[in-house]
């Protein structure tokens, strides 16, 4: 489905209509020739080499929340994991055109369409009442200050760049402006450029937030491992300590397919039309593919382990074409944090901390706010 036979298959309208309803008609919510043509256009910007010129601005964000957080008492886990990915992906679309005011609206916005767009979703019974409630209108007006605020970025950008393109920065944002269509040699229009800016944040703040959160928690939960990333000298281990959280807890823990066409698939027939729910969550549990599945063993992805696994059997960031284009940029930034992390604080819970249980939203949540300081490691 998603690779040999791809395509045969499109996204649902969970994903291209209701998602792409607040969210915009990005690369996540696009599909068919668009999607491609946009794909082809966008992929370049997130080359890993690319990403390395957006290295300075997420560890001065890491740095800047790490100090904030220490300063505090204590605080949910997973706001100050969410403050850390939505700095980031500010700073690495339009590295300081952002105020802090605007900042703060924008990610105010966006929580709350992310919140909301999973009721019609779940629910969608639902839709009728909250069109007939205003519940709805309010959210598609938030929808619309969002795109406005992005506008504004844009038009700024705009203005600066012509009068000095010297003066324009490396960031996502430029990238997206500075590219062109291979067949007609135009940029994007204003409306497509929001709409792949808004799915940037949608596609790539919460997940990369609870892939944080949970990786933090699995460390507090094994000191050993937390004492082995600060002793070892291999700078692999911590992938393998992402990568085994990412299995864990797959942040994107479901995607979908429609069938196009008829096909088989492990001995089952899939008529044209049929969803098909790609249970990633469930792939990586299944005794099938790991030992002992539960157990947190950031040794299994070593890359020599890998070798032994089905290539599929591993799909936090999915597969085939529509692999997701952020998964070097959520990668790097765990690794930042992450190091940062290990080597200048001790995340601890306040009191015993429950064990939190993944709550599937439209991306894997903790069930429970988790209260944690962060102290200074000397
Ligand atoms: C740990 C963090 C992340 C996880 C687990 C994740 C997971 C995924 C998955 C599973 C898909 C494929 C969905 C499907 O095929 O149906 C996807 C697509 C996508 N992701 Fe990510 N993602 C993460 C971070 C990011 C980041 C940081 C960005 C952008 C900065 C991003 C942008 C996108 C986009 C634009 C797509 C759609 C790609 C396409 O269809 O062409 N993601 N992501």
């Amino acid at each position: 489905m998603l690779q040999r036979n791809h395509r045969n298959y499109e996204k649902s309208e969970i994903q291209t209509g209701q998602m792409g309803k607040y969210l915009g008609f990005g690369l996540l919510t696009n599909t068919g020739d668009d999607w491609l043509r946009q794909r082809r256009l966008i992929q370049p910007g997130f080359h890993r080499q690319r990403l390395q010129a957006l290295t300075r601005e997420m560890q001065a964000v890491i740095e800047e929340e790490c100090a904030r957080a220490a300063g505090e008492a204590d605080f949910d886990l997973f706001k100050f994991t969410r403050q850390i990915a939505f700095g980031i992906i500010v700073r690495a679309l339009f590295t300081n055109g952002f105020g802090e005011r605007e900042t703060r609206r924008l990610h105010t916005i966006l929580d709350k369409l992310q919140a909301y767009v999973i009721y019609p979703i779940r629910l969608p019974f639902l839709r009728t009442p909250l069109r007939l409630t205003g519940i709805e209108r309010r959210h598609l007006a938030l929808a619309r200050e969002s795109r406005e605020l992005v506008q504004r970025q844009i038009t700024q950008r705009k203005a600066c760049c012509t009068r000095d393109p010297a003066q324009s920065p490396d960031d996502l944002l430029q990238m997206l402006l500075d590219s062109r269509y291979e067949d007609t040699g135009e940029p994007m229009e204003d409306r497509q450029l929001i709409d792949e800016i808004l799915i940037l944040f949608a596609a790539g703040y919460e997940t990369t937030a609870n892939a944080l959160a949970w990786t933090l928690w699995l460390l507090l939960k094994h000191p050993e491992e937390l004492a082995r990333l600060r002793t070892d000298a291999d700078p692999d281990y911590l992938t393998q300590v992402i990568e085994e959280s990412l299995r864990l807890y797959p942040p994107a823990w479901i995607t979908d397919r429609v069938a196009l066409g008829p096909d088989t698939a492990a001995g089952f027939t899939i008529d044209p039309g049929y969803t098909i729910g790609l249970f990633i969550y469930g792939i990586h549990h299944s005794p099938r593919y790991y030992a002992e599945p539960e157990v947190f063993r950031p040794a299994r992805m070593h890359p020599d382990r890998k070798k032994e696994r089905h290539p599929f059997s591993f799909l936090p960031f999915g597969g085939g074409p529509r692999l997701c284009i952020g998964n070097h940029f959520a990668l790097l930034e765990m690794q930042l944090a992450l190091r940062h992390l290990v080597d200048h604080y001790t995340v601890e819970g306040v009191g015993t901390l429950p064990e939190p249980v993944p709550k599937p939203y439209i991306t894997l949540h903790q069930d429970r706010p988790l209260r944690v300081r962060l102290v200074e490691y000397l």
